[in-house]
């Protein structure tokens, strides 16, 4: 954990007095946590996640291109969703994660989620991304945590008005245990609060798996990180492509934290790099940084991340890999074959979104153009067939930009 036992206490009670306020007020079932994700297509699908304290039947979203309050009546769309349970969780809590599928690219929907027979939301609206080459805009960050610094991040980065956040691991750490399970609450209700734009509309979340969402039983991914696989729909695995328009593709990537980064993985990360050879951008996102800044370059997963991806990056021409786990800024050169090339892939790091920032250990390696203990996110705008990236700080500054002109 890092926050000391004293402030462990305070958010423990605080989210308990939260918690127990909501669950106890007239309408009791009323749906809490909604967070959004995908599972398909950014452009034509969205994945509407939310919880009650008890299972209902179905979770229902009723949604259109038009507001129309709470009147449920007449939104032109329905879909629905059985809730699942999270294993190993003892309330009864049911989660609900309902595909809203045949969207209109880049376009605005209003909706309201909830379970038959009790009262739905207020009206909430997102927004598919664009296919049509149009300009993609997404914040990146990692290691988060219930820091007070992760909210003001996280708030500075739905100012930035972008398309979705990814999370490059280490969200809440709970590390897959049960009884964390009120870090969970308190992260999702942060992450509830802070993505949502002025014109209240909700941001999509996409993310990825660091240690701090595993417990280390390796018999099976679900048992080892329960929340990361029962909270966020995903498509099950803990590797997974996006593509967003015809120039930008996301890969999703674990890090040798519920599987090997070798084997089926790297199988399958090869045969997607090749897929989306037309694709001009192809960014990774993974939470071990090939690359470190603070810890050492011999670590043994940076080292695996260096044999069996970073070959793979090189032949396909990854633009940019998304690095966390070692709480710094940094930025790299551009980097091809263990060396410095015009042409190579850059690496952004290294997860600084609200835990306490380190030491750069690694000031002077070779490989790294900058580094600092800021805390900030990066903010990707892609347009043209191209990306720019901008680190921001928690005042909402930018103070690196690649590239630099
Ligand atoms: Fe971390
Ligand atoms: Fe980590």
């Amino acid at each position: 954990m890092i926050n000391s036992r004293h402030d462990d206490q305070r958010l423990m009670a605080l989210v308990l007095l939260v918690t127990a306020a909501a669950f106890l007020a007239p309408g009791c079932a009323t749906p809490y946590h909604m967070y959004l994700t995908w599972q398909g297509d950014p452009s034509t699908t969205m994945t509407v996640n939310f919880q009650t304290p008890r299972a209902a039947p179905e979770g229902i979203v009723y949604y259109d291109t038009a507001p129309h309050g709470q009147d449920f009546e007449a939104y032109r769309f329905r879909a629905a969703a059985a809730p699942h349970r999270v294993p190993g969780i003892e309330d009864k809590r049911a989660v609900y994660s309902v595909e809203l599928a045949n969207l209109e690219p880049g376009s605005t929907y209003y909706f309201i989620y909830g379970v038959e027979g009790r009262r739905f939301s207020a009206p909430q609206q997102f927004r598919t991304v664009p296919n049509d080459g149009s300009p993609v805009r997404f914040v990146v960050g990692g290691d988060v945590s219930v820091h007070p610094r992760a909210r003001r991040l996280l708030r500075q980065a739905a100012a930035t008005d972008p398309d979705f956040v990814v999370i490059g691991g280490d969200i809440a750490y709970a590390n897959g245990d049960p009884k964390n399970l009120w870090l969970w609450d308190y992260w999702l209700q942060i992450w509830r609060n802070s993505l949502r734009t002025q014109e209240k509309r909700v941001i999509p979340g996409v993310f990825a798996l660091g240690n701090h969402e595993t417990n280390d039983d390796f018999e099976e991914p679900e048992r080892n990180a329960p929340f990361f696989f029962g909270f966020f729909a995903q498509g099950g695995s803990p590797y997974f492509a996006l593509q967003f328009g015809p120039d930008l593709a996301l890969i999703m990537l674990d890090s040798g934290h519920t599987v090997p980064h070798d084997g089926a993985q790297k199988e399958w990360l090869e045969a997607t790099l090749q897929e989306l050879e037309d694709v001009p951008l192809k960014m990774a996102v993974y939470h071990v940084p090939f690359y470190p800044s603070h810890r050492g370059f011999d670590g043994s997963l940076s080292v695996a991340g260096r044999e069996h991806w970073l070959p793979l990056f090189d032949a396909h021409g990854v633009a940019a890999g998304f690095e966390h786990h070692d709480h710094t800024f940094k930025r790299t050169k551009p980097l091809r074959g263990g060396q410095v090339d015009p042409e190579g892939t850059v690496y952004l790091g290294d997860g600084c979104m609200g835990v306490p920032p380190r030491e750069i250990k690694n000031e002077g390696a070779w490989y790294l153009e900058k580094a600092s203990g800021t805390p900030h996110f990066w903010l990707v705008t892609v347009a043209d067939g191209a990306a720019t990236y901008e680190a921001i700080d928690i005042h909402g500054e930018v103070f690196d930009r690649y590239p630099e002109d």
